[in-house]
Parts: C-alpha cells; sequence; structure tokens
C-alpha cells in the first residue's frame, strides 16, 4: 500500500529534488585566476602613463609572467594602436540567465550574459573600449556611463590565469578613478611621473587620492619617465631636458619605492605610434622596463 497516502502511482524511490541553479552574476569571478591588479595612474596626462603601462606589460611577458592589460581610458583609449591590435574584434561568449552556454542558434535576450575574450599579441592578453569603438567617434559619456563601461572592461572580460593584470588609468583623480578603487580588488597603483616640478604636483594629487582614507590602496611604487634623452647613436649620453630626479624626491618625500627611470628614446614614440611596442627589442628601453619589472616583482 501507499504509506504516503500520496495520490497517484506510488514510486518508493521520487527523484531528488534538484538543488535550484543560481543564475550568473557578474561579479568579481573573472578576475578570480588574476594574482594581482596594477592601475597605472598619474595625475597629469601625457606624462606616457598607456607608453609605460604597454612596455611594462611586454616586458613582464618576456619575463615569463601571465599577462593582461585593460585599457580604463574609456574617453582617449590608446592600447589599440600602441599594440598594432585596432582591427581586431574580440570574440563574445553568452551565456543563457543560468550559466550555461548559449546554443548557436538560440536568441540572445536580456538576462543573457556576454563575456569578451581578450586579444592577445605580445604575449599578453590586451582589452579596451577602443575594439568596439571606431578611432573617429568621439566616446562622450557621462560619468556612469563611463564608470560602468570600464567595470565591464575589466568585469566581463575571460583573463584566466594571470600573474599580473595592469590597467592603463585615464589621467586625473576623478569619478571614474574613485569608482575603480572601490569596485576593484585591487594590489595597489603605479604612478608615472616625469621629472618635472608641474608634473609633480599633480602626482602628489594620485598619491593622496590612494591614500585618501575611503580609498586607501597600497602604492606599489612610482616610474618616473622621460627621465633623460638618450640619442640612438649616442647610447652613454643623457641629457636631463624635463629637469632631474623629480620622481626620486616625490618617492622619498612619501616613503614610496621608486621603481624605475624610463629615457626618453625616439623607438619609443615610433613603436607607440605604429603598434609595436620598444620593450619588444633588446636596448635602453628594455634595460629600464626589466630593472622596474624586477623591483615590481620582488615585492611579492
Ligand atoms: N619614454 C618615452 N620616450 C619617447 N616617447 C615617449 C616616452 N614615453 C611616452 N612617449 C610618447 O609621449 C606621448 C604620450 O605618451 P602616452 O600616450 O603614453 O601618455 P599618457 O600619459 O598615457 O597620455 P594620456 O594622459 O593622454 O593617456 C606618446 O606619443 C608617446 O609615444
Ligand atoms: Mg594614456
Amino acid at each position: 500500500m501507499n504509506p504516503y497516502d500520496i495520490k497517484g502511482p506510488y514510486n518508493p524511490h521520487p527523484p531528488k529534488p534538484q538543488p535550484k541553479k543560481r543564475p550568473l552574476e557578474l561579479g568579481m569571478e573573472q578576475l578570480a585566476g588574476v594574482q594581482h591588479i596594477i592601475a597605472v595612474a598619474s595625475g597629469k596626462g601625457g606624462v606616457g602613463k598607456s607608453t609605460v603601462a604597454v612596455n611594462l606589460a611586454v616586458t613582464l611577458a618576456r619575463l615569463g609572467y601571465k599577462v593582461g592589460l585593460a585599457d580604463a581610458d574609456v574617453y582617449g583609449p590608446s592600447i589599440p594602436t600602441m599594440t598594432g591590435t585596432e582591427d581586431e574584434i574580440p570574440d563574445v561568449e553568452v551565456y543563457d540567465e543560468m550559466g550555461e552556454p548559449l546554443p548557436e542558434e538560440a536568441e540572445i535576450t536580456e538576462d543573457c550574459k556576454e563575456i569578451m575574450i581578450p586579444v592577445e599579441k605580445y604575449g599578453v592578453k590586451w582589452m579596451s573600449i577602443g575594439y568596439f569603438a571606431r578611432p573617429e567617434q568621439a566616446l562622450i559619456w557621462r560619468g556612469p556611463m563611463a564608470c560602468n563601461a570600464l567595470k565591464q572592461m575589466l568585469l566581463q572580460v575571460k583573463w584566466g590565469e594571470l600573474d599580473y593584470l595592469l590597467i592603463d588609468l585615464p589621467p586625473g583623480t576623478g569619478d571614474i578613478h574613485i569608482s575603480l578603487v572601490h569596485d576593484i580588488p585591487l594590489t595597489g597603483a603605479i604612478i608615472v611621473t616625469t621629472p618635472q616640478t608641474v608634473a609633480l604636483a599633480d602626482v602628489e594629487k594620485c598619491v593622496n587620492m590612494f591614500r585618501n582614507p575611503q580609498v586607501n590602496k597600497p602604492i606599489l611604487g612610482i616610474i618616473e619617465n622621460m627621465s633623460w634623452f638618450t640619442p640612438a647613436e649616442l647610447p652613454e649620453n643623457r641629457y636631463y631636458i624635463f629637469g632631474r630626479d623629480g620622481g626620486q624626491l616625490i618617492a622619498d618625500k612619501y616613503g614610496i619605492d621608486l621603481l624605475g627611470q624610463i629615457p626618453l628614446v625616439q623607438s619609443v614614440r615610433e613603436g607607440g605610434d605604429d603598434g609595436t611596442p620598444a620593450a619588444l627589442q633588446d636596448g635602453p628601453l628594455y634595460d629600464a622596463m626589466h630593472a622596474a619589472a624586477d623591483a615590481l616583482t620582488s615585492g611579492d
């Protein structure tokens, strides 16, 4: 007889109720395999942040680390040009609301989640809003949209296992920066400056932003860029055209490490313009980047 007094045919082995699958949430899961997340920042524009970020990424990859770089400059992305990847369109994987891969023929609905696959070149995984907007399109976004785009560039990307994920920040210390440092589990920041005193005043603002109690993220070091000019034909000569030792001054004042001094060399600018970062070749730039990378990684 039916001991449970259940209507219908008696089944002595009823199927166990299946645990309900949780919908896929776009939280920090794409960053779970990343060991160090490092923002490359500067108070002032044009000091060579993107150049330093790209060449540091390439150098770390040459040293055997697994590296990614997210271009957080959503208003003026320069990573695609600097890496010669401007014609790439990243693949996108689509998942249904339960986190299962969406079959190809299925319709993409609002509940689906899209994960972008970073572009790989020179041993580095690159991601930039520039891959989704044509260069002549000006990205005029209001604050919240820009913050959202930035989060997507970081959280909706299949980074996989990485030793270092560098984030090339836009210049300044505005909303985007505050939002980023709140929402992303940053290991810390590298601040880029030139030796000039005007640049240094902006660096101080940047230091204060990261040290603000509400932000409170470690500053891993300062990289002084354009420290001296070295002509290709006279590699031993150094001309201090933007002043001297400003980076060291700031480092001493705030008790921060000076990770490196990067010379101003023509091949760096040329490499940035034609998409082949100078650090791919041996030379004064690679030597300087190698020293900075060693200083950075020795802190692990
Ligand atoms: N060490 C260097 N030697 C030669 N040229 C350099 C060096 N560093 C940067 N440059 C050149 O200076 C210009 C500005 O550099 P970059 O775009 O990296 O600055 P940025 O700080 O990222 O600027 P933005 O604030 O606009 O994002 C570029 O043309 C770049 O090639
Ligand atoms: Mg830049």
